[in-house]
């Protein structure tokens, strides 16, 4: 919620900067605290997601992508933001990288793209596809967790060094830490390379195949 009411606070700050205030004695919220509780139902959560302005993506995105699947999964990818395509259809994952992680789903894990959940750090795209600032990304958190909290997945598999990183707080490269499962906050995370990363390395696809398969061990009700 700190990062919600912090930049909630700083939009109020800038639109007094830019009425001409240099100083103000004001302190937002003091007299009428808003509800900046998130909603308790992935639908509603989304509605209030797709009407987000708290961070400046919100002036050059398309579309809000705010995740898609099944939110009883007990799998879920998070990547790093949508790209140009995923801001057109408003879907993660739909453009190259997403048909190589559809496949990754469907002839590693034997599942259907439909029967995970997927969604990113941050759910609007950043302009020239840059890594989104740390600012975007605590900024869109709150949206993250409460898509955690409510689907409550058995495992995430962190897609690249930004999810992993702003999941877990470790600054460790990908490469060091990818296929370690690590416990956060009583969810399981592995972190393994990003398919965009696959598609411009082919050769460290045997590695996300092995990643993958202790996925599937991990999940696999006989483990
Ligand atoms: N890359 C990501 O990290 N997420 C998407 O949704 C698409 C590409």
């Amino acid at each position: 919620m700190k990062n919600l009411k912090n930049a909630l606070l700083l939009k109020q700050l800038y639109q007094l900067k830019q009425l001409g205030y240099r100083y103000t004695s004001q302190t937002p919220f003091k007299d009428e605290e808003p509800d900046l509780t998130l909603p308790n139902t992935l639908d509603k959560l989304e509605k209030q997601a797709k009407e987000c302005h708290l961070c400046d993506l919100s002036k050059s995105r398309t579309h809000v992508v705010f995740g898609e699947g099944n939110p009883q999964s007990r799998l879920m990818f998070v990547g790093e933001a949508p790209g140009s395509t995923e801001d057109s259809m408003g879907k993660p994952f739909v453009g190259r990288s997403g048909d190589l992680l559809t496949k990754m789903i469907e002839n590693v894990l034997h599942l259907r793209r439909e029967d995970v959940y997927i969604t990113n750090i941050v759910k609007c795209r950043p302009p020239n596809n840059r890594v989104p600032t740390p600012t975007e990304a605590l900024t869109c958190q709150p949206y993250l967790l409460k898509q955690i909290e409510l689907i409550k997945p058995d495992l995430i598999i962190a897609l690249g060094a930004t999810a992993y990183h702003y999941l877990t707080g470790d600054d460790s490269p990908v490469s060091k830490v990818r296929g370690t499962m690590q416990t956060h906050k009583g969810i399981m995370i592995l972190p393994t390379y990003h398919p965009s990363y696959l598609l411009r390395n082919p050769s460290a696809k045997k590695e996300v195949y092995l990643d993958l398969l202790k996925a599937e061990k991990y999940l696999s009700p006989h483990q």
